[in-house]
């Protein structure tokens, strides 16, 4: 049998920065824990966009939907702002999650013990927490039909549809509980069924995933304003939370910051499985490209190193292995090892990118 593949495509900014420190550790699961992977690189973004005039090629985009999982850095930087719409960064990256169909995007909350003073909340309130948001992310207001600005009665009118179907709320569904199997068992939905039709329809698709398919799984329902509230009253009372797109987009980014930095935060999007069993993956860190830190050896990896993680748990069945890394960066924040954007009020000195790769290798060995 072949090695699993990846395709890495580093981007933009910071996201080849971050990117080399993630290809170190791959080398080392092939050199000491026999985990060989085929890896090809390939370009994303402005990268693409400077050497093919577009943002993700017709090549890459079939060599994406052929590996077992894409590693994907960061696109976008104001040297492209100046773009048509047609070919910026972002296209390459939204065209990847379109084309390759990656419904379940999941987004960890995890607050290490050493960054427990970063977060926005008490420290007893956010140490040991351990949130997985899975937000819908092909569907909902964000391409309901009928959209558009038009005229109506003298007046400009905005229009965007909430719209989902059966089939595309019960696959995400699936994905949470699956999800939830590895975990503790314990689903929140959260739509507003109160309000909505499409959060009615939400709330009974779910429920009857669960009841047919996933019974030993504990399933509440919540509504997202109240989810909103909890989230930062008492964020450890939730496990995974299964929610639609617009809904996603806003808990997951307000659950992120009770960890800390957008440099500590690992993402993946998954879609249905391939012929192999696997699903359609890519794993990103939930940063841009950061361009006013770019080319100064800043950067955290952390966010990058913690995507690869999640790859070897949930595209190659290596849970243990995915711990171990993450342990290995526990540690090395356990000892106080701090990038930029780590740094508290009482200040220090920060490591460089590399630095940080080397620390985490280190405790890996
Ligand atoms: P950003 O995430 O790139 O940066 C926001 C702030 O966080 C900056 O001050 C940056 O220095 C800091 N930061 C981000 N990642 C960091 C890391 N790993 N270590 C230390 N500090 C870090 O978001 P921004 O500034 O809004 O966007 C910059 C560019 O990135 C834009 O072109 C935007 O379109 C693009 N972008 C791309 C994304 C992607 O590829 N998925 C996501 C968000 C933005
Ligand atoms: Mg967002």
């Amino acid at each position: 049998m072949s090695n699993p593949s990846i395709l890495i495509l580093a981007g933009d900014g910071i996201g080849p920065e971050v990117m080399d420190e993630v290809k170190k550790i791959i080398t080392w699961y092939g050199d000491k824990r026999g985990l060989a992977f085929d890896v090809t690189e390939d370009l994303v973004g402005g990268a693409a966009y400077d050497a093919h005039g577009v943002p993700l090629t017709d090549e890459t985009m079939a060599k994406a939907q052929e590996v077992d999982a894409v590693m994907l850095g960061a696109v976008g930087g104001p040297k492209y702002d100046v773009l048509d719409f047609s070919v910026k960064p972002e296209r390459g990256l939204l065209r990847l999650r379109k084309e390759m169909d990656l419904f379940a995007n999941l987004r960890p909350a995890q607050c290490f013990d050493a960054l427990a003073d970063f977060s926005s909340l008490k420290k007893d309130l956010v140490a040991g927490l351990d949130i997985m948001i899975v937000r819908e992310l092909t569907s909902g207001v964000y391409f309901g039909q009928p959209r558009g600005i038009f005229e109506e009665n003298g007046e400009r009118v905005g229009l965007n549809t909430q719209r989902y179907t059966e089939s595309e709320i019960a696959r995400v569904a699936r994905s949470a509980f699956e999800l939830a199997k590895r975990r503790d068992n314990r689903v929140t939905s959260v739509e507003k069924a109160n309000v909505m039709e499409s959060g009615i329809l939400w709330r009974e698709v779910v429920t009857a995933i669960r009841d047919a398919e996933y019974p030993e799984i504990e399933l509440s329902h919540m509504y997202a304003d109240n989810c909103a509230m909890q989230l930062v009253r008492r964020p450890k009372q939730f496990d995974v939370i299964l929610t639609d797109n617009l809904f996603g987009d806003i808990l997951s980014d307000c659950a992120a910051m009770l960890t800390g930095s957008l440099g500590m935060l690992p993402s993946a999007s998954l879609g249905a499985p391939m012929a192999n069993g696997r699903p359609k993956a890519m794993y990103e860190p939930v940063h841009g490209s950061a361009p006013d830190i770019a080319g100064q050896g800043k950067a955290n990896p952390i966010a990058c190193i913690l995507s690869f993680a999640m790859a070897l748990r949930y595209s190659f069945d290596q849970g243990d292995e995915a711990t171990r890394l993450e342990k290995a960066v526990e540690k090395v924040l356990a000892d106080g090892v701090r990038t930029a954007d780590l740094m508290g009020p009482e200040g220090g000195t920060p490591v460089s990118t590399t630095e940080m790769g080397a620390k985490i290798l280190a405790a890996l060995d």
